[in-house]
């Protein structure tokens, strides 16, 4: 078994000060193997909102796998974000934006779908696919195929296609063999769905896991939260860890379970598989 625990959207700089030694204690009781943070580590990408992230990433337990957000060039300031980009994101968080990780179970990676020219939407290139892909197809089959994007690939149908990464389907009928779970943040909503829903016409049995802010006072009418995942071929259980007003309990926790096993019949034609 693996356990992820999925934080997005901190936004340091515009974050709520009491809710960062909670949201890293509560984290720490999960005890996870890696956490995954999807972007939007600060509100506009200064350097001082940046070492807070890095404080706060450093003492959180486990591996750690992190690609930047929109928020995370300068957001206020056309000019410092054409000049600056992400200039301090490399310098002080990571300066690797196509973040990788495998072991006997699970393979992580991360794609940066922010872009200069972009100031809230995302997007992803063909050579980022083409990377992606290749990485996907030389992992054994039976590890579990995981992609962290800030900006997300799908959302409750409610919200429109502009909500999400440029070209998405496009990109999603490439992928769709090569990945199990999405993980996204960007719009500070939680979510945990079959991306059946939205692309009936795929034949994925991809799931989608949204995480809401973990720290920013930018809700969007939903309490912050984070979520574990807990992966344990073929099923992967997804908790939605949240709290109150007053951040003192813990109130709320949804399991969802996924069979991404057919995800293998779709790959058996040209994966040796072993006998179950
Ligand atoms: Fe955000
Ligand atoms: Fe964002």
């Amino acid at each position: 078994m693996r356990r992820i625990v999925h934080i997005s959207d901190l936004h340091f700089g515009a974050h709520d000060h009491r809710a960062i030694e909670p949201l890293r204690a509560s984290i720490a009781t999960y005890n996870p193997h890696l956490v995954a943070c999807s972007g939007d580590l600060t509100m506009n990408a200064e350097g001082r909102e940046f070492r807070q992230a890095r404080e706060f990433l450093d003492r959180l337990p486990g591996a750690l796998l992190v690609v930047p957000g929109n928020h995370d060039m300068p957001f206020f300031n056309p000019l410092r974000r054409l000049w600056t980009r992400l200039n301090l994101y490399k310098k002080i968080i990571t300066p690797d934006l196509a973040p990788f990780f495998q072991d006997e179970e699970i393979a992580i990676a991360g794609v940066n779908t922010a872009r200069v020219l972009r100031v809230r939407g995302g997007s992803i290139s063909d050579a980022q696919v083409e990377e992606l892909l290749e990485r996907f197809h030389s992992v054994p089959p039976r590890l579990t195929r995981i992609l962290v994007t800030h900006h997300p690939f799908d959302l409750p149908e409610e919200f429109r296609a502009r909500e999400l990464v440029k070209e998405a389907k496009a990109a999603l009928g490439r992928m769709q063999c090569c990945v199990d779970l999405l993980l996204a943040g960007h719009m500070h909503i939680s979510h945990a769905a079959p991306i059946a829903i939205r692309y009936a016409a795929l034949e994925s049995k991809a799931v989608f896991v949204q995480a809401g802010t973990a720290a920013s006072i930018r809700e969007r009418g939903e309490a912050k939260s984070y979520k574990v995942i807990d992966i344990e071929w073929p099923a992967v259980k997804i908790r939605r860890i949240c709290w109150d007003e007053e951040l003192e309990i813990f109130t709320q926790e949804k399991v969802f379970t996924f069979d991404i096993a057919e995800r293998l019949e779709h790959t058996a034609g040209r994966v040796e598989l072993d006998a179950p």
